[in-house]
């Protein structure tokens, strides 16, 4: 996290002090770094050497305007996966052109806006949302650009519950039946068959399976292109993995680049990649005050004002994410602490055992690399706000996010004049 250093002792975001956004914004709080989104794009778009690509930011990782915005700006396209999400990444400037629909679930509804608002394409992921696909363009006059979702029942990604290319996963349609599947897919009035596309986990820091899935689908395209199917875009999902850990060894952005100009570089296909972790992950902290310091015979606590609502990585991955104090001073003379929320459950942890230095009741702290599934996860859970975001920009910063706060919450229950 190159934007995030200590200077004098204390921990700036950019050329800003933590703590001086912490004397004006409540904690907690998420707090990015503008300069470090714009980083990631940019080592992303200049490790790949393909001719004819389009980076389409998965929202979902972090669907704040400004963060959208921000990528857009850059020439992003986006990668939605629910009406809001679509609605957020037109609002922000993304081109419609320049938007693939994904997910298992679409709605017609959804289908309906997003033909209306004329998106690049629907990644789709069964015969029976084809279908729908199909009757709602023939009832408005008109062909759908669809891609096939292929599930190539490869293992990836960070732990099961992101892994999505397995046989066994909800995710698209088994490799084995994509032939017939867009033989079918052809015969239906209201598809137009542009593209394929695979998507097989997230956090994946080796190349093995990004290779095999590619070697995979370069197959497959081309027996398709023998059958007289047209594909001219190729999607191959998010995915690549970030450092979280100091120990571990993050996706090596420069082979991965070297992997698609090798595998996809004599395609002839338009090249999507939807990254969401590797742009964001590493843009953002969540500063948080320690409310009290508990020691027990067994545990010594750090109670702290944000809570597994704000953020639910640790409790619902078993994710690491470092934490650090806001002032350097406190680095010394280490003690072990479970990090914990004022949250009633046993879960609502953000790390156990984390060496801290001396720190003090209403000292700051930052949990670092929070920047993707981090607020877009968050709930009001126990009645508490939505906390702000805050974006830096080198020696200045912006609400990006304004807080929801608990009386807005509770004044949008109806109570019926029955009860
Ligand atoms: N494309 C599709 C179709 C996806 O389902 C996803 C993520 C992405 C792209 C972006 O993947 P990324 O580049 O961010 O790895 N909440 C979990 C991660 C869930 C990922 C869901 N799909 C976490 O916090 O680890």
């Amino acid at each position: 996290m190159n934007n995030f250093n200590y200077r004098n002792g204390e921990l700036l975001i950019e050329s800003i002090n933590v703590s001086d956004i912490a004397k004006k914004i409540k904690t907690p709080f998420y707090c990015y770094s503008l300069n470090h989104l714009k980083e990631q794009y940019t080592k992303l778009d200049k490790s790949i050497e393909l001719e004819d690509y389009e980076i389409c930011f998965s929202i979902k990782s972090n669907s704040n305007q400004s963060i959208i915005k921000t990528f857009s700006k850059l020439g992003s396209g986006a990668d939605v996966v629910s009406i809001g999400e679509l609605k957020r990444a037109l609002k922000a400037g993304i081109p419609s052109k320049k938007i693939v629909f994904s997910g298992v679930g679409k709605t017609s509804e959804e289908i309906e806006y997003a033909i209306k608002n004329d998106i690049l394409m629907f990644n789709v992921e069964s015969i029976s949302e084809l279908k729908k696909i199909s009757q709602i363009s023939k009832d408005l006059n008109i062909k759908s650009n669809i891609s096939l979702r292929i599930n190539p029942d490869i293992s990836a990604g960070g732990n099961e519950k992101i892994s999505t290319g397995k046989a066994q996963d909800k995710f698209g349609i088994d490799w084995k039946s994509t032939i017939e599947s867009y033989d079918f897919a052809a015969s239906l009035p209201g598809i137009k068959i542009i593209g394929i596309d695979f998507h097989i986990g997230s956090q994946i820091n080796e190349i093995k399976p990004f290779e095999e899935s590619l070697d995979l689908l370069v197959g497959i395209i081309s027996e398709l292109r023998k059958k007289g199917h047209d594909i001219k875009v190729f999607d191959i999902g998010g995915g690549l993995g970030v450092q979280y850990h100091q120990k571990e060894k993050p996706l090596d952005i420069k082979k991965y680049g070297k992997l698609l100009s090798e595998k996809l570089g004599e395609i002839e296909c338009k090249i999507i990649i939807e990254p969401g972790r590797f742009l964001t992950a590493n843009s953002a902290i969540l500063v948080t005050k320690i409310i009290y310091i508990k020691n027990t015979e067994t545990n010594n606590f750090l109670i702290v004002d944000a809570a597994m609502n704000d953020f639910i990585r640790p409790t619902l991955y078993g994710s690491y994410h470092e934490i650090i104090t806001i002032n350097e001073d406190k680095k010394g003379n280490l003690s072990n602490y479970d990090i914990v929320g004022p949250v009633c459950e046993t879960g609502d942890y953000f790390g156990k055992k984390i060496p801290i230095g001396k720190v003090d009741e209403e000292d700051l702290l930052a949990i670092k690399s929070v920047g993707a599934y981090g607020s877009v996860l968050s709930s009001n859970y126990n009645t508490r706000a939505s906390i702000n975001e805050i974006l830096v920009n080198n020696d200045e910063f912006e609400i990006i996010r304004d807080r929801i706060e608990d009386e807005e919450l509770i004044n949008r229950d109806k109570i019926p004049d029955w009860i």
